[in-house]
Order: structure tokens, then sequence, then C-alpha cells
């Protein structure tokens, strides 16, 4: 096993956005790097289920990273990682559906991070795209 994996041997690791192109991958990844538990938070919006490797020890739960309910269960393990990748993720979609990207990649990540605080996750890593374009309010 490479040494980046070893360091997730045993852990238990919360990822959002886990049915996601990065997620999923990720969770392959961590699946052979022997860890404990895998929760994969996820509400579908932009992915298939199918989408999701299926082990004994991944967990899915369906629902988005705004909905406090969704965010207890899911945090109701003692977690040592969060890797947050929910987000609203294509430059079009953001442009057009505006006040959705910002709910989820704003408040999305704010919840996440006040969670992952408050319940002593050890690491959060997340990955962000940034686009910045100048052009003329639509
Ligand atoms: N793919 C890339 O090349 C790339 C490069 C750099 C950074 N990133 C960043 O990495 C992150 C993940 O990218 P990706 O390619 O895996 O995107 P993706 O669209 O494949 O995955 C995002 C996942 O988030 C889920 N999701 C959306 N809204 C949600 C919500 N409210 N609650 C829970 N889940 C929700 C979607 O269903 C999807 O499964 C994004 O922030 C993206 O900007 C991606």
């Amino acid at each position: 096993m490479n040494q980046y994996l070893s360091e997730y041997k045993g852990k238990s690791i919360l990822i959002t956005g886990g049915a996601g192109c990065i997620g999923s991958s990720l969770t392959k990844a961590l699946i052979k790097a022997e860890v404990a538990k895998i929760i994969i938070l996820d509400d579908l919006s932009a992915a298939e289920r199918w989408n999701i490797p299926t082990a004994t020890n991944v967990v899915f739960i369906q629902g988005s990273v705004l909905d406090e309910e969704v965010l207890k269960r899911a945090f109701s393990d003692r977690l040592d990682f969060v890797f947050h990748l929910a987000a609203h993720f294509a430059n079009q979609n953001s442009v057009d559906n505006p006040e959705t990207d910002l709910m989820v990649n704003g408040l999305g990540i704010l919840k996440v991070l006040q969670y992952s605080h408050l319940s002593g996750v050890g690491k959060f890593v997340f990955a962000v795209f940034l686009l910045t374009a100048f052009s003329r309010p639509y």
C-alpha cells in the first residue's frame, strides 16, 4: 500500500459528494487502504447510485449537505477525516442557477465545516475549482 493511503488504514471517513466523479474514485482508493468505515453523503443531484463503490464498510446516506437532520446522521459516528466534495459543479450550471450554486457551494461548506468542528474531526479536506469570469452582469 502506498505511504499516503496507509494513513487512512483503520480510520472512519465521511465523503460528501461521494457518488460523484472524484468522490467515487476516492472511495475505491480508500477501500483498498483498509479503512474502518466510509460514510458517503450525497443527494444524487449530479450522480447515480450505481457509481458508489460497494463494500461492507461503505455506508450511503442520501441527502443534502444543507439538511440538518442528514448532517446529524452523517456526523453521529466519530470521524477521523472529512472529504468535502459535494458541490454544484459545472460552469454553465452555476450561471443558470446562481442561487443553488451559492447555497450548495457556500452554505454547504460552512455547514459541513461547523459539524466537523463541533464533532472534533481530525482533518477536513475539500476540493474547489474557482472560475472567475469578467463579463457583463446578465
Ligand atoms: N472534476 C474535476 O476535474 C475537478 C477539478 C478541480 C476541482 N474539482 C472540485 O471537486 C469537487 C467535486 O468535483 P467532481 O468532479 O467530483 O463533481 P461531481 O459533480 O461529479 O460530484 C459532486 C457530487 O456532489 C453531489 N451533490 C451536489 N449537491 C449536493 C448537496 N446539496 N448535498 C450532497 N451532495 C450534493 C452530486 O450529486 C455529486 O455526486 C467540486 O468542488 C469541484 O469543483 C473538480
